[in-house]
């Protein structure tokens, strides 16, 4: 086998993801799926929960945020199916209809379970909610999403100024707004215009750049009446709205195919076909970054599924050159950082990433996970306050790295790892779970061969 693949367990009951591969002949070849995509799996279980009638969900992704997502709104009286990728039906309770939970409401590590629910619990009268998450969720900014609610008149309490979860929440009857988001975030933008379901009148949210659409695709699927400008990046939805269940199809996950696009990229003699993936003119800022490094891609057989577009993707090995990232396409690209920092330290010359200081505040602070990290490895990489600079070309060796519980920071690490020399070990490497269950085994496939 051209790489060694192991799985250990560690006495504090982490994984560690041990990859070797051997001195010559490992090429990525083949078809593989993807699976679904994390940002569309939560937004069919919110809207399904919200809509009259039922919701049929194919393709959702069965990794632990959505599920943090689906426990949620189960607690919130919503009657969803057992979960699979095949087929899951939501008979959903009607706007306003959401019960008081007799418990603390917990969205695990989901930064998008707790900011888009936020919008609707604060939105229900007469209802009072608490929301936790994890020791990574509860130590992120919340305060995104408490000011724009506060500002339609929201009562929300929180640790820090009620910038921290444990968030309470007492839902009210709130007010339309025009909010103008300081950052481009699709979770803000997407708690806003949630909150403005219920509310009586138009309910707009401006962002500086345009962040991924999906909450708008879907809720005027669902029946939901929204004015989206493009010139300004703003969003209106008019209310109050009401929503009817639908089918929704989840394509795959454009962020989960980005490490198999950047690890065929880089290992010599690969031709892979990732088939299914999402490919949202609002996400695909890795596809123009790695064709301008001078991958090599072709999307083929491109079609719409319930209105989403959706291509199979081709890549193949090919010479990489490093490129600046910067600007308006951060927001596109914004979970693929990571990974373009990998695909950067195989490339010729000096990639500098810039305008992301937002990555501080992800599952980790991922600018300085991957400085240090990567770093370990032996490339040349450096911090910036709001970015990071690698110069590619220096051999990298496999040793002991971290992925400090967070899931794309785990499986770039893996990606690395396929063109290091000798032996990586990735501790706590079962992040990779929250949003790629079958990462390990789709790795293991791909090597097997
Ligand atoms: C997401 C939006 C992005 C992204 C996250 C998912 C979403 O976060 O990083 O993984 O589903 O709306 P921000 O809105 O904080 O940029």
């Amino acid at each position: 086998m051209p790489v060694a693949i192991e799985t250990r367990k560690t006495p504090e009951n982490h994984q560690t993801l041990v990859i070797k591969p051997a001195a010559d002949g490992l090429a990525l070849r083949g078809r593989l799926r993807v699976p679904g995509d994390k940002s569309i799996s939560h937004r069919a279980l919110m809207l399904g929960s919200l809509a009259e009638g039922e919701t049929v969900i194919e393709g959702l992704l069965l990794g632990e945020d959505p599920l943090s997502t689906a426990h949620c709104f189960r607690a919130l009286g919503a009657d969803i199916s057992e979960l699979n990728s095949q087929q899951v039906r939501i008979q959903g309770i009607g706007l306003g209809n959401l019960r008081e939970p007799g418990n603390v409401l917990d969205a695990g590590n989901s930064g998008t379970t707790m900011r888009l629910m936020m919008g609707i619990l604060a939105s229900h009268s007469d209802r009072f909610f608490v929301v936790t998450g994890d020791d990574s969720l509860r130590s992120r900014p919340m305060s995104r999403v408490v000011k724009p609610l506060q500002q339609m008149g929201a009562q929300i309490w929180g640790r820090k100024g009620n910038s921290l979860a444990p968030l309470a929440v007492q839902g009210q009857r709130l007010k339309p707004t025009h909010y103008q988001s300081p950052i481009a975030s699709a979770q803000v933008k997407s708690c806003v215009l949630l909150a403005g379901l219920m509310t009586e009148g138009d309910t707009t949210v401006t962002e500086p750049a345009l962040s991924r659409d999906h909450s708008e695709r879907m809720l005027r699927a669902f029946g939901a009446n929204l004015t989206v400008d493009p010139e300004t990046c703003s969003v209106t939805v008019h209310g109050p709205a009401t929503l009817r269940g639908q089918t929704v199809v989840v394509p795959g996950d454009i962020s989960s195919a980005a490490f198999w696009l950047v690890a065929a990229a880089i290992v010599p003699g690969s031709d892979l076909v990732i088939e299914n993936v999402g490919v949202n003119p609002t996400r695909t800022g890795i596809l123009e970054v790695l064709a301008q490094m001078g991958a090599d891609i072709t999307p083929e057989n491109e079609r719409e599924v319930a209105g989403e577009p959706v291509a199979d993707l081709r890549v193949r090995h090919s010479a990489l050159k490093a490129c600046t990232i910067a600007g308006d396409i951060i927001p596109r690209l914004i979970d693929e950082i990571p990974i373009l920092a990998v695909a950067a330290a195989f490339a010729e010359g000096t990639t500098v990433i810039r305008d992301a200081a937002e990555l501080r505040v992800k599952e980790s602070d991922r600018l300085a996970v991957m400085a240090t990290q990567l770093g370990q490895m032996g490339a040349q990489i450096t911090e910036l306050p709001d970015g990071l600079e690698i110069t590619g070309g220096a051999a990298l060796t496999g040793t002991a790295v971290d992925s400090y519980t967070d899931h794309r920071i785990a499986m770039s690490l893996a990606i690395a790892a396929l063109n290091a020399t000798g032996e990586t070990q990735i501790h706590r490497a079962e992040a990779a779970a929250i949003s790629y269950p079958d990462f390990t085994d789709s790795l293991r496939q791909l090597c097997d061969q």
